[in-house]
Protein backbone atom coordinates (compact mmCIF):
# COMPACT_ATOMS: atom_id res chain seq x y z
CA UNK A 1 0.00 0.00 0.00
CA UNK A 2 1.54 3.09 -0.24
CA UNK A 3 0.49 6.48 1.17
CA UNK A 4 0.38 10.86 0.37
CA UNK A 5 -0.38 13.69 2.12
CA UNK A 6 -0.31 17.48 1.33
CA UNK A 7 -1.24 20.62 3.69
CA UNK A 8 -0.24 23.74 1.52
CA UNK A 9 -1.91 26.57 -0.62
CA UNK A 10 -1.93 24.56 -3.86
CA UNK A 11 -4.88 21.84 -5.07
CA UNK A 12 -5.03 18.89 -2.41
CA UNK A 13 -6.68 16.64 -4.98
CA UNK A 14 -4.52 16.73 -7.61
CA UNK A 15 -1.23 16.68 -6.07
CA UNK A 16 -2.86 13.75 -3.98
CA UNK A 17 -3.52 11.89 -7.05
CA UNK A 18 -0.25 11.91 -9.06
CA UNK A 19 1.10 11.17 -5.81
CA UNK A 20 -0.58 8.07 -5.84
CA UNK A 21 0.02 7.47 -9.37
CA UNK A 22 3.59 7.11 -8.79
CA UNK A 23 2.44 5.24 -5.70
CA UNK A 24 0.61 2.24 -7.55
CA UNK A 25 3.58 -0.01 -7.90
CA UNK A 26 3.13 -0.77 -4.24
CA UNK A 27 -0.95 -2.23 -5.02
CA UNK A 28 -3.50 -1.12 -7.31
CA UNK A 29 -6.95 -2.45 -6.21
CA UNK A 30 -8.48 -0.07 -4.53
CA UNK A 31 -7.53 3.33 -4.04
CA UNK A 32 -9.21 6.71 -2.16
CA UNK A 33 -8.50 10.49 -0.90
CA UNK A 34 -10.01 12.68 1.36
CA UNK A 35 -9.56 16.14 1.40
CA UNK A 36 -10.24 19.17 4.27
CA UNK A 37 -12.09 22.32 3.56
CA UNK A 38 -14.05 25.24 5.14
CA UNK A 39 -16.89 22.35 4.74
CA UNK A 40 -15.05 19.76 6.21
CA UNK A 41 -13.66 16.40 5.28
CA UNK A 42 -14.76 14.74 1.97
CA UNK A 43 -13.65 11.43 0.97
CA UNK A 44 -13.97 9.68 -2.52
CA UNK A 45 -12.73 5.92 -3.05
CA UNK A 46 -13.11 3.48 -5.56
CA UNK A 47 -12.10 -0.23 -6.35
CA UNK A 48 -9.69 -0.66 -9.20
CA UNK A 49 -7.05 1.89 -10.20
CA UNK A 50 -5.99 5.58 -9.67
CA UNK A 51 -7.70 6.15 -12.65
CA UNK A 52 -10.66 4.85 -11.42
CA UNK A 53 -10.37 7.19 -8.83
CA UNK A 54 -9.70 10.07 -10.44
CA UNK A 55 -13.24 9.63 -12.33
CA UNK A 56 -14.89 9.44 -8.89
CA UNK A 57 -13.52 12.71 -7.86
CA UNK A 58 -15.14 15.84 -7.62
CA UNK A 59 -13.06 18.32 -10.01
CA UNK A 60 -14.96 20.99 -8.69
CA UNK A 61 -13.80 20.58 -4.95
CA UNK A 62 -11.46 23.10 -3.74
CA UNK A 63 -9.31 22.04 -0.59
CA UNK A 64 -5.59 22.56 0.52
CA UNK A 65 -4.98 19.54 2.44
CA UNK A 66 -5.34 16.36 2.67
CA UNK A 67 -4.25 12.22 2.35
CA UNK A 68 -4.27 9.25 -0.23
CA UNK A 69 -4.03 5.78 -0.13
CA UNK A 70 -3.51 3.29 -3.04
CA UNK A 71 -4.10 -0.20 -1.84
CA UNK A 72 -2.78 -3.72 -1.96
CA UNK A 73 -5.30 -6.21 0.36
CA UNK A 74 -4.53 -8.11 2.97
CA UNK A 75 -7.25 -7.85 5.54
CA UNK A 76 -10.65 -7.83 4.05
CA UNK A 77 -11.28 -8.24 0.02
CA UNK A 78 -10.29 -5.41 -2.33
CA UNK A 79 -13.57 -3.12 -1.99
CA UNK A 80 -15.01 0.27 -1.72
CA UNK A 81 -15.73 -0.38 1.25
CA UNK A 82 -12.61 -1.62 2.97
CA UNK A 83 -10.27 1.37 0.34
CA UNK A 84 -9.00 3.65 2.32
CA UNK A 85 -9.90 6.52 3.72
CA UNK A 86 -11.45 5.00 6.57
CA UNK A 87 -13.55 7.14 9.40
CA UNK A 88 -14.05 6.89 12.80
CA UNK A 89 -17.60 6.55 13.84
CA UNK A 90 -18.74 10.10 14.31
CA UNK A 91 -16.76 10.75 11.28
CA UNK A 92 -14.24 12.92 13.04
CA UNK A 93 -11.22 11.39 12.57
CA UNK A 94 -10.39 10.00 8.41
CA UNK A 95 -7.49 7.89 8.63
CA UNK A 96 -5.30 6.11 6.11
CA UNK A 97 -2.39 3.25 6.94
CA UNK A 98 0.20 1.08 5.28
CA UNK A 99 0.73 -1.97 7.21
CA UNK A 100 -0.80 -5.08 9.26
CA UNK A 101 -1.86 -4.23 12.65
CA UNK A 102 -1.21 -7.99 14.41
CA UNK A 103 -3.28 -6.94 17.82
CA UNK A 104 -6.03 -5.85 15.87
CA UNK A 105 -9.00 -8.78 17.71
CA UNK A 106 -7.49 -8.03 20.81
CA UNK A 107 -7.97 -4.42 20.27
CA UNK A 108 -11.41 -4.66 19.28
CA UNK A 109 -12.24 -6.96 22.69
CA UNK A 110 -11.24 -4.71 24.67
CA UNK A 111 -11.90 -1.23 23.56
CA UNK A 112 -14.47 -1.68 20.83
CA UNK A 113 -17.66 -3.61 21.75
CA UNK A 114 -19.74 -1.03 21.47
CA UNK A 115 -18.91 0.42 18.09
CA UNK A 116 -20.07 -1.00 14.49
CA UNK A 117 -17.46 -1.38 12.10
CA UNK A 118 -17.66 -0.55 9.08
CA UNK A 119 -15.62 -2.36 7.22
CA UNK A 120 -13.07 -5.80 7.40
CA UNK A 121 -9.93 -4.23 7.47
CA UNK A 122 -7.56 -3.74 10.74
CA UNK A 123 -6.82 -0.12 10.05
CA UNK A 124 -10.06 0.69 11.03
CA UNK A 125 -9.54 -0.34 14.38
CA UNK A 126 -7.26 2.33 14.77
CA UNK A 127 -9.66 5.41 13.63
CA UNK A 128 -11.98 3.91 16.11
CA UNK A 129 -9.76 3.54 18.98
CA UNK A 130 -8.23 7.04 18.19
CA UNK A 131 -12.16 8.52 18.34
CA UNK A 132 -12.68 6.54 21.67
CA UNK A 133 -9.46 7.94 22.85
CA UNK A 134 -10.26 11.53 22.19
CA UNK A 135 -13.47 11.79 24.08
CA UNK A 136 -11.31 12.45 27.27
CA UNK A 137 -7.52 13.37 26.02
CA UNK A 138 -6.24 16.10 23.12
CA UNK A 139 -6.44 14.73 19.51
CA UNK A 140 -2.55 14.57 19.62
CA UNK A 141 -2.96 13.07 22.88
CA UNK A 142 -5.66 10.39 21.62
CA UNK A 143 -3.17 9.71 18.89
CA UNK A 144 -0.17 8.74 20.57
CA UNK A 145 -1.95 6.65 23.11
CA UNK A 146 -3.75 4.39 20.06
CA UNK A 147 -0.08 4.07 18.47
CA UNK A 148 1.39 2.83 21.79
CA UNK A 149 -1.39 -0.16 21.84
CA UNK A 150 -0.68 -0.91 18.32
CA UNK A 151 1.51 -4.34 17.52
CA UNK A 152 2.54 -4.57 14.15
CA UNK A 153 3.41 -2.58 11.40
CA UNK A 154 2.10 1.07 10.04
CA UNK A 155 2.68 4.12 8.49
CA UNK A 156 -0.47 6.22 8.68
CA UNK A 157 -1.66 9.73 8.23
CA UNK A 158 -4.68 11.14 9.46
CA UNK A 159 -7.14 14.20 9.39
CA UNK A 160 -9.26 15.12 12.44
CA UNK A 161 -11.85 17.65 11.35
CA UNK A 162 -11.12 19.83 14.83
CA UNK A 163 -7.76 20.32 14.37
CA UNK A 164 -8.09 21.86 10.77
CA UNK A 165 -4.36 22.43 9.19
CA UNK A 166 -2.84 19.45 10.49
CA UNK A 167 -2.18 16.48 9.12
CA UNK A 168 -0.88 13.62 11.83
CA UNK A 169 1.51 11.07 10.89
CA UNK A 170 3.94 7.77 12.83
CA UNK A 171 5.59 5.09 11.60
CA UNK A 172 6.21 1.52 12.33
CA UNK A 173 8.13 -0.71 10.06
CA UNK A 174 6.44 0.85 7.18
CA UNK A 175 8.20 3.69 5.70
CA UNK A 176 6.98 7.12 5.72
CA UNK A 177 9.10 10.49 5.07
CA UNK A 178 7.90 14.14 5.14
CA UNK A 179 8.51 15.97 1.91
CA UNK A 180 9.24 19.79 2.65
CA UNK A 181 8.05 22.66 0.56
CA UNK A 182 8.52 26.41 0.52
CA UNK A 183 4.89 27.10 2.01
CA UNK A 184 3.81 23.47 2.09
CA UNK A 185 4.80 20.10 3.40
CA UNK A 186 3.75 16.83 2.10
CA UNK A 187 3.96 13.10 3.12
CA UNK A 188 4.53 10.04 1.20
CA UNK A 189 5.80 6.47 1.34
CA UNK A 190 8.07 7.17 -0.74
CA UNK A 191 9.97 10.16 -2.35
CA UNK A 192 9.44 9.34 -6.09
CA UNK A 193 5.50 10.09 -4.87
CA UNK A 194 6.05 13.59 -4.32
CA UNK A 195 9.29 14.24 -6.17
CA UNK A 196 6.62 16.57 -8.63
CA UNK A 197 6.64 19.03 -6.02
CA UNK A 198 10.12 18.63 -3.45
CA UNK A 199 13.00 17.10 -3.10
CA UNK A 200 13.66 17.84 0.31
CA UNK A 201 12.57 15.08 2.49
CA UNK A 202 12.57 14.41 6.77
CA UNK A 203 12.93 10.59 7.27
CA UNK A 204 10.28 9.28 9.87
CA UNK A 205 12.10 6.61 11.79
CA UNK A 206 10.28 3.64 13.74
CA UNK A 207 7.94 4.62 16.36
CA UNK A 208 8.39 8.55 15.51
CA UNK A 209 4.86 10.77 15.28
CA UNK A 210 4.97 13.75 13.11
CA UNK A 211 2.59 16.70 13.57
CA UNK A 212 2.44 18.16 9.70
CA UNK A 213 1.52 21.67 9.02
CA UNK A 214 1.55 24.11 6.23
CA UNK A 215 4.99 25.42 7.32
CA UNK A 216 6.48 23.10 9.68
CA UNK A 217 6.51 19.12 10.96
CA UNK A 218 7.30 18.61 14.37
CA UNK A 219 8.35 15.15 15.45
CA UNK A 220 8.53 13.41 18.46
CA UNK A 221 8.66 10.12 19.89
CA UNK A 222 6.10 8.09 21.31
CA UNK A 223 6.73 9.24 24.89
CA UNK A 224 6.13 12.96 23.46
CA UNK A 225 9.96 13.89 23.37
CA UNK A 226 11.16 16.25 20.59
CA UNK A 227 13.27 14.79 17.84
CA UNK A 228 14.87 17.27 15.47
CA UNK A 229 16.10 15.46 12.30
CA UNK A 230 17.59 17.75 9.31
CA UNK A 231 15.83 17.01 5.28
CA UNK A 232 17.95 15.34 2.89
CA UNK A 233 17.80 15.39 -1.04
CA UNK A 234 16.31 12.90 -3.04
CA UNK A 235 18.32 12.41 -6.05
CA UNK A 236 15.49 11.13 -8.65
CA UNK A 237 15.32 11.35 -12.20
CA UNK A 238 11.51 12.23 -13.20
CA UNK A 239 12.55 11.65 -16.90
CA UNK A 240 12.79 7.99 -16.94
CA UNK A 241 9.19 7.31 -15.39
CA UNK A 242 7.27 8.05 -18.67
CA UNK A 243 6.40 4.79 -21.09
CA UNK A 244 6.97 7.12 -24.51
CA UNK A 245 5.99 5.39 -27.71
CA UNK A 246 6.41 1.86 -25.49
CA UNK A 247 2.52 0.43 -25.50
CA UNK A 248 4.02 -1.02 -21.91
CA UNK A 249 6.47 -0.26 -19.22
CA UNK A 250 7.45 -4.13 -19.34
CA UNK A 251 9.21 -4.03 -23.38
CA UNK A 252 10.28 -0.74 -22.62
CA UNK A 253 12.13 -2.13 -19.47
CA UNK A 254 13.15 -5.02 -21.52
CA UNK A 255 14.67 -3.09 -23.86
CA UNK A 256 16.71 -0.63 -21.76
CA UNK A 257 18.31 -3.42 -19.96
CA UNK A 258 21.75 -3.04 -22.64
CA UNK A 259 21.66 1.21 -21.67
CA UNK A 260 21.81 -0.37 -17.93
CA UNK A 261 24.63 -2.60 -18.56
CA UNK A 262 26.89 0.40 -20.37
CA UNK A 263 25.49 2.26 -17.20
CA UNK A 264 26.74 -0.74 -14.76
CA UNK A 265 29.81 -0.37 -16.37
CA UNK A 266 30.66 2.97 -16.50
CA UNK A 267 29.46 3.53 -12.61
CA UNK A 268 31.71 1.08 -10.99
CA UNK A 269 34.84 2.01 -13.23
CA UNK A 270 37.36 3.83 -11.66
CA UNK A 271 39.48 6.63 -14.27
CA UNK A 272 41.98 4.07 -15.68
CA UNK A 273 38.83 1.91 -16.18
CA UNK A 274 39.10 -0.60 -13.29
CA UNK A 275 36.00 -1.85 -11.60
CA UNK A 276 35.93 -0.40 -8.08
CA UNK A 277 33.43 -0.58 -4.97
CA UNK A 278 33.99 1.79 -1.95
CA UNK A 279 36.54 -0.13 -0.02
CA UNK A 280 34.71 -0.94 3.31
CA UNK A 281 32.49 -2.78 1.13
CA UNK A 282 35.38 -4.68 -0.13
CA UNK A 283 36.49 -5.00 3.02
CA UNK A 284 33.86 -6.11 4.60
CA UNK A 285 33.60 -8.85 2.01
CA UNK A 286 37.12 -10.13 2.67
CA UNK A 287 36.72 -10.39 6.29
CA UNK A 288 33.43 -12.45 6.18
CA UNK A 289 33.78 -16.21 6.50
CA UNK A 290 30.30 -16.56 4.90
CA UNK A 291 27.62 -14.40 3.24
CA UNK A 292 24.17 -14.85 3.36
CA UNK A 293 21.91 -12.99 0.65
CA UNK A 294 18.71 -12.39 1.41
CA UNK A 295 15.54 -11.51 -1.08
CA UNK A 296 12.00 -11.84 -2.18
CA UNK A 297 11.33 -12.76 -6.03
CA UNK A 298 13.41 -11.78 -8.70
CA UNK A 299 15.84 -10.43 -6.40
CA UNK A 300 16.05 -13.67 -5.09
CA UNK A 301 16.70 -15.44 -8.72
CA UNK A 302 19.20 -12.82 -8.67
CA UNK A 303 20.93 -13.73 -5.49
CA UNK A 304 20.94 -17.39 -7.11
CA UNK A 305 22.82 -16.25 -9.75
CA UNK A 306 24.68 -13.81 -7.33
CA UNK A 307 26.04 -17.00 -5.00
CA UNK A 308 27.56 -19.05 -8.06
CA UNK A 309 29.67 -15.44 -8.76
CA UNK A 310 30.77 -14.76 -5.63
CA UNK A 311 31.79 -18.28 -4.71
CA UNK A 312 33.37 -18.30 -8.33
CA UNK A 313 35.15 -15.22 -8.63
CA UNK A 314 36.02 -14.57 -4.58
CA UNK A 315 35.81 -17.74 -3.10
CA UNK A 316 33.91 -17.23 -0.34
CA UNK A 317 30.80 -19.33 0.10
CA UNK A 318 27.29 -18.06 0.29
CA UNK A 319 23.99 -19.15 1.60
CA UNK A 320 20.77 -17.38 -0.76
CA UNK A 321 17.50 -17.32 1.45
CA UNK A 322 14.10 -15.93 0.86
CA UNK A 323 13.53 -13.61 3.28
CA UNK A 324 10.45 -14.58 4.18
CA UNK A 325 11.53 -17.66 5.55
CA UNK A 326 14.99 -16.60 6.93
CA UNK A 327 13.58 -14.17 9.57
CA UNK A 328 11.32 -17.24 11.36
CA UNK A 329 13.77 -20.08 10.50
CA UNK A 330 17.23 -19.03 11.02
CA UNK A 331 20.17 -20.69 10.19
CA UNK A 332 22.87 -21.32 12.18
CA UNK A 333 25.12 -18.63 11.16
CA UNK A 334 29.06 -18.61 10.36
CA UNK A 335 31.36 -16.71 12.95
CA UNK A 336 31.92 -13.48 10.76
CA UNK A 337 28.84 -13.49 8.31
CA UNK A 338 28.44 -10.46 5.80
CA UNK A 339 24.76 -9.87 4.62
CA UNK A 340 23.80 -8.98 1.38
CA UNK A 341 20.15 -7.19 0.66
CA UNK A 342 18.80 -7.57 -2.50
CA UNK A 343 15.57 -5.34 -3.31
CA UNK A 344 14.55 -3.46 -6.73
CA UNK A 345 12.40 -1.17 -4.64
CA UNK A 346 14.50 -1.35 -0.88
CA UNK A 347 11.29 -1.19 0.75
CA UNK A 348 9.90 -4.67 0.44
CA UNK A 349 8.78 -5.90 4.52
CA UNK A 350 9.84 -9.25 4.09
CA UNK A 351 13.51 -8.51 3.30
CA UNK A 352 13.31 -5.16 5.61
CA UNK A 353 12.01 -7.20 8.90
CA UNK A 354 15.22 -9.34 8.46
CA UNK A 355 17.78 -6.50 8.34
CA UNK A 356 16.45 -5.08 11.31
CA UNK A 357 16.60 -8.50 12.68
CA UNK A 358 20.34 -8.66 11.75
CA UNK A 359 21.33 -5.33 12.50
CA UNK A 360 19.76 -5.84 16.36
CA UNK A 361 22.30 -8.86 16.31
CA UNK A 362 24.88 -6.53 15.43
CA UNK A 363 26.23 -7.96 12.26
CA UNK A 364 27.02 -5.73 9.08
CA UNK A 365 24.51 -5.25 5.94
CA UNK A 366 24.95 -4.62 2.61
CA UNK A 367 21.86 -3.43 0.39
CA UNK A 368 21.63 -3.62 -3.27
CA UNK A 369 19.07 -2.09 -4.75
CA UNK A 370 17.58 0.38 -7.89
CA UNK A 371 16.51 3.19 -4.96
CA UNK A 372 18.37 5.70 -3.59
CA UNK A 373 17.52 6.27 -0.73
CA UNK A 374 14.56 3.43 0.23
CA UNK A 375 14.01 2.24 3.56
CA UNK A 376 16.94 -0.83 2.86
CA UNK A 377 19.35 1.61 1.36
CA UNK A 378 19.01 3.82 4.66
CA UNK A 379 19.00 1.14 6.74
CA UNK A 380 22.07 -1.00 5.63
CA UNK A 381 25.66 0.33 6.64
CA UNK A 382 26.28 -0.08 2.80
CA UNK A 383 24.90 0.36 -0.52
CA UNK A 384 25.60 -0.56 -3.80
CA UNK A 385 23.02 1.10 -6.64
CA UNK A 386 21.89 -0.99 -9.76
CA UNK A 387 21.61 2.21 -11.69
CA UNK A 388 18.37 0.45 -13.64
CA UNK A 389 16.41 3.65 -13.62
CA UNK A 390 13.15 3.43 -12.21
CA UNK A 391 11.40 0.36 -13.45
CA UNK A 392 7.64 0.44 -13.31
CA UNK A 393 6.12 -2.83 -14.52
CA UNK A 394 5.61 -5.01 -11.66
CA UNK A 395 7.03 -8.10 -13.50
CA UNK A 396 11.11 -7.37 -13.24
CA UNK A 397 13.32 -7.02 -15.87
CA UNK A 398 16.11 -4.98 -15.54
CA UNK A 399 16.63 -5.01 -12.23
CA UNK A 400 17.09 -8.49 -12.80
CA UNK A 401 19.73 -8.08 -15.29
CA UNK A 402 21.10 -5.12 -13.28
CA UNK A 403 21.38 -7.04 -9.88
CA UNK A 404 23.39 -10.01 -11.60
CA UNK A 405 25.94 -7.48 -13.23
CA UNK A 406 26.44 -5.48 -9.74
CA UNK A 407 26.85 -8.74 -8.23
CA UNK A 408 29.53 -9.79 -10.75
CA UNK A 409 31.81 -6.66 -9.92
CA UNK A 410 31.31 -7.01 -6.09
CA UNK A 411 32.58 -10.70 -6.64
CA UNK A 412 35.33 -9.49 -9.13
CA UNK A 413 36.57 -6.74 -6.94
CA UNK A 414 36.74 -8.96 -4.05
CA UNK A 415 38.26 -11.59 -5.83
CA UNK A 416 41.17 -9.23 -7.28
CA UNK A 417 41.42 -8.37 -3.65
CA UNK A 418 41.73 -11.79 -2.85
CA UNK A 419 43.99 -12.32 -5.50
CA UNK A 420 41.97 -15.27 -6.58
CA UNK A 421 43.08 -16.62 -10.23
CA UNK A 422 40.39 -15.84 -13.01
CA UNK A 423 40.31 -15.67 -16.24
CA UNK A 424 37.04 -13.03 -16.95
CA UNK A 425 38.32 -9.68 -17.90
CA UNK A 426 34.82 -8.61 -16.58
CA UNK A 427 34.80 -4.86 -17.88
CA UNK A 428 35.33 -6.42 -21.62
CA UNK A 429 33.08 -9.24 -20.78
CA UNK A 430 29.87 -7.04 -19.78
CA UNK A 431 30.33 -5.21 -23.07
CA UNK A 432 29.97 -8.03 -24.72
CA UNK A 433 26.86 -9.07 -22.82
CA UNK A 434 25.34 -5.82 -23.71
CA UNK A 435 25.95 -6.18 -27.13
CA UNK A 436 24.47 -9.63 -26.81
CA UNK A 437 21.09 -7.77 -25.44
CA UNK A 438 20.99 -5.42 -27.99
CA UNK A 439 20.69 -8.74 -30.47
CA UNK A 440 18.14 -10.40 -28.35
CA UNK A 441 16.36 -7.08 -28.31
CA UNK A 442 16.40 -6.93 -31.63
CA UNK A 443 14.98 -10.16 -32.07
CA UNK A 444 11.60 -9.68 -30.35
CA UNK A 445 9.56 -11.65 -33.75
CA UNK A 446 11.44 -14.28 -32.86
CA UNK A 447 10.30 -14.63 -29.36
CA UNK A 448 6.73 -13.14 -30.22
CA UNK A 449 6.36 -16.80 -32.52
CA UNK A 450 7.46 -19.01 -29.66
CA UNK A 451 5.27 -17.51 -27.63
CA UNK A 452 2.47 -18.01 -30.68
CA UNK A 453 3.48 -21.80 -31.47
CA UNK A 454 3.79 -23.06 -27.51
CA UNK A 455 1.91 -21.21 -25.30
CA UNK A 456 -1.60 -19.88 -26.87
CA UNK A 457 -3.62 -22.43 -25.29
CA UNK A 458 -1.79 -24.52 -22.79
CA UNK A 459 -2.41 -24.55 -18.97
CA UNK A 460 0.99 -25.17 -17.79
CA UNK A 461 4.68 -24.69 -19.24
CA UNK A 462 7.69 -26.21 -17.70
CA UNK A 463 11.56 -24.28 -17.61
CA UNK A 464 14.42 -26.45 -17.29
CA UNK A 465 18.26 -26.04 -17.47
CA UNK A 466 20.88 -27.51 -15.15
CA UNK A 467 23.69 -24.75 -13.05
CA UNK A 468 22.71 -21.69 -13.25
CA UNK A 469 20.50 -22.06 -16.59
CA UNK A 470 18.15 -23.86 -14.31
CA UNK A 471 18.05 -20.18 -11.92
CA UNK A 472 17.50 -18.68 -15.22
CA UNK A 473 14.22 -21.10 -15.57
CA UNK A 474 13.13 -20.36 -12.15
CA UNK A 475 13.37 -16.26 -13.38
CA UNK A 476 11.24 -17.33 -16.50
CA UNK A 477 8.70 -19.49 -14.52
CA UNK A 478 8.28 -16.27 -12.48
CA UNK A 479 7.53 -14.26 -15.14
CA UNK A 480 5.39 -16.46 -17.14
CA UNK A 481 3.08 -17.17 -14.00
CA UNK A 482 3.16 -13.67 -13.01
CA UNK A 483 1.58 -11.81 -16.72
CA UNK A 484 0.81 -14.42 -18.05
CA UNK A 485 -1.43 -16.35 -15.42
CA UNK A 486 -0.04 -19.79 -16.92
CA UNK A 487 1.42 -21.79 -14.42
CA UNK A 488 4.79 -21.99 -15.16
CA UNK A 489 7.45 -23.97 -12.76
CA UNK A 490 11.02 -24.07 -13.45
CA UNK A 491 12.96 -27.23 -12.64
CA UNK A 492 16.52 -28.37 -12.75
CA UNK A 493 16.64 -30.37 -15.29
CA UNK A 494 18.36 -33.48 -13.86
CA UNK A 495 15.35 -33.14 -11.18
CA UNK A 496 12.21 -33.35 -13.33
CA UNK A 497 12.59 -37.46 -13.86
CA UNK A 498 12.16 -37.82 -10.32
CA UNK A 499 8.44 -36.74 -9.82
CA UNK A 500 7.58 -33.37 -12.06
CA UNK A 501 8.13 -35.94 -15.13
CA UNK A 502 4.24 -37.28 -14.35
CA UNK A 503 2.87 -33.87 -15.37
CA UNK A 504 4.90 -34.18 -19.14
CA UNK A 505 1.64 -35.16 -21.36
CA UNK A 506 1.34 -34.75 -25.21
CA UNK A 507 2.12 -31.21 -26.26
CA UNK A 508 3.11 -29.83 -22.79
CA UNK A 509 5.50 -27.29 -23.42
CA UNK A 510 9.48 -27.53 -22.29
CA UNK A 511 11.75 -24.53 -22.10
CA UNK A 512 15.08 -25.59 -22.02
CA UNK A 513 18.34 -23.29 -21.55
CA UNK A 514 21.91 -24.95 -23.00
CA UNK A 515 23.96 -22.29 -22.02
CA UNK A 516 26.87 -24.70 -19.59
CA UNK A 517 29.62 -26.71 -21.43
CA UNK A 518 29.71 -28.62 -18.11
CA UNK A 519 25.88 -29.81 -18.55
CA UNK A 520 25.29 -29.37 -22.18
CA UNK A 521 25.02 -33.29 -22.67
CA UNK A 522 23.19 -34.07 -19.89
CA UNK A 523 20.29 -31.20 -20.52
CA UNK A 524 19.69 -32.50 -23.94
CA UNK A 525 19.04 -35.92 -22.32
CA UNK A 526 16.75 -34.37 -20.18
CA UNK A 527 15.30 -32.66 -22.95
CA UNK A 528 14.59 -36.21 -24.63
CA UNK A 529 13.14 -37.79 -21.54
CA UNK A 530 10.48 -35.32 -22.05
CA UNK A 531 10.30 -35.46 -26.15
CA UNK A 532 9.77 -39.21 -25.44
CA UNK A 533 6.72 -38.26 -22.94
CA UNK A 534 5.08 -36.03 -25.77
CA UNK A 535 6.45 -32.85 -24.24
CA UNK A 536 6.57 -30.13 -26.67
CA UNK A 537 10.00 -28.57 -26.21
CA UNK A 538 11.81 -25.54 -26.85
CA UNK A 539 15.96 -25.30 -26.48
CA UNK A 540 17.52 -22.08 -26.15
CA UNK A 541 20.85 -22.92 -26.63
CA UNK A 542 24.27 -20.35 -26.93
CA UNK A 543 26.49 -20.23 -30.03
CA UNK A 544 29.26 -22.68 -29.17
CA UNK A 545 26.89 -25.05 -27.70
CA UNK A 546 24.44 -25.28 -30.12
CA UNK A 547 23.08 -28.30 -32.31
CA UNK A 548 20.70 -28.80 -35.37
CA UNK A 549 17.10 -28.30 -34.57
CA UNK A 550 17.26 -26.10 -31.15
CA UNK A 551 15.04 -23.24 -31.52
CA UNK A 552 17.09 -19.91 -30.61
CA UNK A 553 20.90 -19.68 -30.19
CA UNK A 554 21.82 -16.91 -28.14
CA UNK A 555 25.17 -15.07 -29.04
CA UNK A 556 28.05 -16.49 -26.93
CA UNK A 557 29.07 -14.38 -23.88
CA UNK A 558 31.27 -15.62 -20.58
CA UNK A 559 29.69 -18.82 -19.17
CA UNK A 560 29.53 -17.08 -15.90
CA UNK A 561 27.59 -14.23 -16.91
CA UNK A 562 24.71 -15.95 -19.16
CA UNK A 563 21.78 -15.20 -17.28
CA UNK A 564 22.42 -11.40 -18.75
CA UNK A 565 21.23 -12.81 -21.66
CA UNK A 566 19.29 -15.81 -21.57
CA UNK A 567 16.32 -14.21 -19.36
CA UNK A 568 15.75 -11.68 -21.99
CA UNK A 569 14.23 -14.01 -24.50
CA UNK A 570 12.36 -15.79 -21.32
CA UNK A 571 11.29 -12.12 -20.57
CA UNK A 572 9.91 -11.59 -23.89
CA UNK A 573 8.16 -15.18 -24.16
CA UNK A 574 6.37 -14.27 -20.81
CA UNK A 575 5.51 -10.88 -22.58
CA UNK A 576 4.07 -11.77 -25.94
CA UNK A 577 2.42 -14.72 -24.40
CA UNK A 578 0.42 -12.18 -21.66
CA UNK A 579 -0.20 -10.10 -24.45
CA UNK A 580 -1.66 -12.77 -26.48
CA UNK A 581 -4.07 -13.66 -23.66
CA UNK A 582 -5.10 -9.78 -23.28
CA UNK A 583 -3.30 -9.54 -20.06
CA UNK A 584 -2.56 -6.41 -18.33
CA UNK A 585 0.95 -6.83 -18.74
CA UNK A 586 2.33 -3.60 -16.80
CA UNK A 587 -0.21 -4.38 -13.78
CA UNK A 588 -1.08 -7.82 -13.39
CA UNK A 589 -4.17 -9.50 -11.01
CA UNK A 590 -3.25 -9.87 -7.65
CA UNK A 591 0.73 -8.12 -7.37
CA UNK A 592 2.49 -5.26 -5.97
CA UNK A 593 5.66 -4.21 -7.76
CA UNK A 594 6.50 -3.55 -4.20
CA UNK A 595 4.89 -5.43 -0.92
CA UNK A 596 5.33 -3.35 1.89
CA UNK A 597 3.39 -6.05 4.44
CA UNK A 598 5.13 -9.16 5.87
C1 LIG B 1 7.14 -8.15 -5.40
C2 LIG B 1 7.20 -7.98 -6.90
C3 LIG B 1 8.28 -8.86 -7.49
C4 LIG B 1 9.60 -8.57 -6.80
C5 LIG B 1 9.51 -8.78 -5.29
C6 LIG B 1 10.76 -8.31 -4.57
O1 LIG B 1 6.57 -9.37 -5.07
O2 LIG B 1 5.96 -8.27 -7.50
O3 LIG B 1 8.41 -8.58 -8.86
O4 LIG B 1 10.60 -9.38 -7.33
O5 LIG B 1 8.41 -8.03 -4.78
O6 LIG B 1 10.86 -6.92 -4.71
P1 LIG B 1 12.17 -6.08 -4.43
O7 LIG B 1 11.78 -4.65 -4.68
O8 LIG B 1 12.53 -6.33 -2.98
O9 LIG B 1 13.21 -6.56 -5.34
Amino acid sequence: CGITGYIGTNDAKEILLKGLEKLEYRGYDSAGIAVENQDGIHVFKEEGRIADLRNAVDGNISARSGIGHTRWATHGSPSKRNAHPHQSASGRFTLVHNGVIENESELKAAYLRDVTLQSETDTEVIVQLVEKFSQTMEAEEAFRETLRLLNGSYAIAMLDIETPGVIFAAKNKSPLLIGVGEDFQVVASDAMAMIHVTNQFVELLDKEIAIVKKDRADIYNLQGEVIIREPYKAELDMTDIEKGTYPHFMLKEIDEQPLVMRKIIQAYQDENGRLQINEEITNAMLKADRIYIVACGTSYHAGLVGKQLIEKLAEIPVEVHLASEFGYNMPLLSKRPLFIFISQSGETADSRAVLVKVKEMGYRALTITNVPGSTLSREADDTLLLHAGPEIAVASTKAYTAQIAVLAILASVAGAAKRVPTDLDLVKELGIAASAMDTLCDAKEAFEQIAAEYLPATINCFFIGRSIDYFVGLEGALKLKEISYIQAEGFAGGELKHGTIALIEKGTPVIALATQTNVNGSIRANVKEVETRGAHTCIISMKGLDTAGDRYVLPHVHELLTPLISVIPLQLIAYYAALHRGCDVDKPRNLAKSVTVE
